[in-house]
């Protein structure tokens, strides 16, 4: 694997770190206003990330690099309401989903198969992220706008269960 290659991939486990950072700031930020299911949504996506940290981390191990990490800045730890937090959620799944094309495109300019094949996984995974936050804003639009709407949405969140990762 090139350097060129090593360190995009670096900056992408860099980049699922501050993501699980950004939903666990997401978290508190629900549990300040009083959302208990989106605490649940919110700290399951951040361990979610961090198994994605995992991943590529672990994958620049085997093939023989080092993984390159630095500091981590928070932009933003406060969202006046749901739609707000969900909105910024769909904004950074997008950024992120171009972040892995850049690295897919990368390796397939270097010709590197196996890396291409890896990032599959996370190809896959970015398009489902995006439909599934972009389905819960569908969803918030339809029910949000009135009290009982707003907590049987967030009971929904508190429903959700942490996925298989592999
Ligand atoms: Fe690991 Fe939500 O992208």
């Amino acid at each position: 694997m090139t350097e060129t290659l090593k360190k995009a991939l670096s900056d992408q486990v860099q980049k699922e770190f501050e993501s699980a950072l950004l939903y666990k700031a997401m978290a508190a930020n629900s549990g300040a206003l009083g959302y208990s299911g989106a605490v649940n949504w919110f700290n399951l996506q951040a361990e979610e990330e961090l198994l994605h940290g995992k991943k590529i981390f672990d994958y620049i191990i085997e093939r023989g690099m080092k993984p390159e990490l630095s500091d981590i800045s928070m932009e933003k730890t406060e969202w006046k309401d749901m739609q707000e937090m969900l909105q910024d959620t769909l904004e950074h799944e997008k950024k992120v989903t171009k972040s892995i094309g850049n690295i897919l495109k990368i390796a397939r300019e270097e010709m590197d198969f196996g890396t291409e094949i890896f990032l599959q996984w996370f190809i896959t995974e970015q398009v489902e992220e995006e439909a599934s936050v972009q389905g819960l804003l569908d969803k918030l639009a339809l029910l949000g706008s009135k009290d009982t709407g707003l907590y049987m949405f967030d009971s929904e969140l508190g429903s959700r269960v942490a996925a298989a990762t592999e």
